[in-house]
C-alpha cells in the first residue's frame, strides 16, 4: 500500500514510519509513506501556500494553486490512488471504513493521496474537484491532518495481510463485532489486594468464553448503548396496552373512553413493525370488548384476512382484555415473569428517565417490559405510580403538544425499540 502524504510537516512523519507495527511493514514493503512537503508547491519564492479567507475572517486557508499541483505530482506517481482529506468536517472514520480502504488497496492496486490541512483548512474547489472522500477522526478540532492521517495508517495497515502476526485477533477485537472487546488481564495473580476473576484461571475454556461474551455484552451496554442496539434486537419481550380506563379527561376528571378502529389499527401496524410481542386493548365495558372483537374477527378470518394479510398478521396480536391486571396476568402466563412496567405522558414526572436510558436497561434485560398508554388526556396518577419506569415525554420544539396516541405510540416504539 502506497501512502503520498501532503503535509506542511514531513518530519512528523519521520520516525512515525521506523516503529512499531508500521515500521515493520514499512520495512517489509507492505506499506510506502511518502511525505511530500507541501511548500514544495509554493505559489512563489517566499514558500506561500495559503492566503487569507475570501470574504475576512481568521487564520488562512490552503491555495488551490499550491495543493492542486501538489496532487497532481503525487498521481503522476500512482494514478489509481484515491485521494482522502482530513478536516472534523469529514466523514467519521469507523472500522469499517478502515478495512473499505484496506480492501480497495488489494483490489485496485493504487494506494492514497492523503492532505493534512492547518490553519482553517483548504480551499473548497479543491475539495470539489480532487478529493475522494473527507473522514473526520473525531467530533474535536486538532491543530491539523497530521495526527489524523497516522491514526489512519495504523488502522488500515495492521488489516494488510501479512502486517499483524496473528489475524485472530483482529477478530475479536472492539468495534469487528457487534460488542467491544472483553476486558483483558494478565500476571500478576493478585495486585495490591485485586485479583483476576477466578474463572481466567480456571483453565476452563467453556466457561472462558462464556464470561468473556457477557463481559463484552454488559461493557458494551454500559460504554456505547448505541453499537448494542445499532447491532442486535432486544432479547426480551416487550408488549403495548392502551388503556381506556380508567384516564383523565381535559378537566382532569377520570373517565372511560371509547375504543376507536384508526387506533386498533395503526397501534397494532406500529407494533408489529417493531417486533411487540402484543398489543392489549384495555376497556372494562363488555360490549365495546365485544365490537372491538368483531372487527377484529373480520381482519383475522373474515374476508379481511384474504383482501389484506399483512393487516391480518399484525392485527392477530391484539388481545382485548377488561382491566391492567388481566394484562400483567397474561405476560406472567406465557413468560413465567411480571412485566416491568414503563409509562410515558405528555407531562414532565418528577421520576422520568430518558428514552436512551430506557432502551438501554430494555435491551440489556431477559424480563418482558409492557409499555402503558393511555387515551383521553393520559393516564391517571395511579397507574403512573405502579410503573417501574416512566419515560420522559416525547417533545417537539414547540409548546405544542397534542400527540394522537397512534402518532405517539409509534415514535414511543421507534425510540425504545428502533434501530438506530
Ligand atoms: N483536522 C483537525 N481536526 C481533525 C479531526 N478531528 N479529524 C480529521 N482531521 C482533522
Amino acid at each position: 500500500m502506497r501512502i503520498q502524504v501532503l503535509t506542511l510537516f514531513p518530519e512528523l512523519f519521520e520516525r512515525f514510519v521506523e516503529i512499531g507495527l508500521v515500521g515493520q511493514a514499512c520495512k517489509s514493503g507492505a506499506v510506502t509513506i511518502e511525505p511530500t512537503h507541501l511548500r514544495t508547491f509554493a505559489v512563489n519564492t517566499h514558500g506561500q501556500v495559503d492566503d487569507s479567507p475570501s470574504g475576512g475572517g481568521s487564520g488562512m486557508v490552503l491555495r488551490p494553486d499550491a495543493v492542486v499541483p501538489a496532487i497532481e505530482a503525487a498521481k503522476a506517481k500512482d494514478s489509481a490512488a484515491k485521494v482522502v482529506l482530513f478536516t472534523p468536517r469529514g466523514k467519521p472514520f469507523t472500522q469499517k471504513i478502515a478495512h473499505q480502504l484496506a480492501d480497495g488497496v488489494q483490489k485496485s492496486g493504487g494506494g492514497f493521496i492523503f492532505i493534512c490541512c492547518r490553519y482553517e483548512g483548504i480551499d473548497e474547489r479543491v475539495v470539489e474537484d480532487y478529493v475522494d472522500l473527507e473522514l473526520s477522526i473525531g467530533d474535536y478540532v486538532l491543530m491539523g491532518g497530521e495526527v489524523p492521517a497516522m491514526a489512519c495508517i495504523e488502522a488500515v495497515t495492521r488489516l494488510l495481510p501479512g502486517v499483524l502476526g496473528n489475524p485472530e485477533s483482529i477478530r475479536q477485537e472492539s468495534f469487528e463485532g457487534p460488542l467491544l472487546e472483553h476486558p483483558q488481564y494478565t500476571k500478576p495473580a493478585e495486585f495490591r489486594g485485586k485479583k483476576v476473576p477466578d474463572v481466567l484461571l480456571s483453565g476452563n475454556h467453556a466457561e472462558i468464553e462464556k464470561w468473556r461474551k457477557e463481559q463484552a455484552m454488559q461493557s458494551t451496554l454500559l460504554r456505547r448503548p448505541d453499537l448494542f442496539i445499532a447491532n442486535n434486537a432486544p432479547q426480551c419481550e416487550v408488549s403495548v396496552a392502551l388503556i381506556h380506563h380508567p384516564v383523565l379527561n381535559k378537566q382532569g376528571e377520570i373517565i372511560t373512553s371509547s375504543i376507536t378502529n384508526l387506533d386498533l389499527h395503526d397501534i397494532a401496524r406500529s407494533a408489529r413493525t417493531y417486533g411487540l410481542e402484543r398489543f392489549y386493548a384495555v376497556h372494562p365495558t363488555r360490549t365495546l370488548r365485544r365490537l372491538s372483537e368483531k372487527i377484529l374477527e373480520h381482519w383475522e378470518v373474515g374476508y379481511g384476512a384474504s383482501y389484506n394479510p399483512n393487516r391480518s398478521e399484525a392485527l392477530r396480536h391484539i388481545a382485548v382484555v377488561p382491566d391492567l391486571d388481566d394484562v400483567i396476568v397474561d405476560i406472567e402466563a406465557r413468560t413465567g415473569k411480571l412485566p416491568k412496567i414503563i409509562t410515558t405522558s405528555a407531562r414532565d414526572e418528577a421520576k422520568g428517565i430518558t428514552f436512551e436510558q430506557m432502551q438501554g436497561r430494555i435491551y440489556a434485560s431477559n424480563e418482558p417490559h409492557l409499555i402503558l398508554l393511555g387515551t383521553g388526556w393520559g393516564l391517571v396518577p395511579e397507574i403512573i405510580e405502579r410503573a417501574d419506569y416512566h419515560v420522559a415525554p416525547v417533545k417537539g420544539h414547540t409548546n405544542y403538544n397534542h400527540l394522537s396516541v397512534r402518532a405517539a405510540a409509534a415514535i414511543i416504539f421507534d425510540r425504545l425499540i428502533g434501530k438506530r
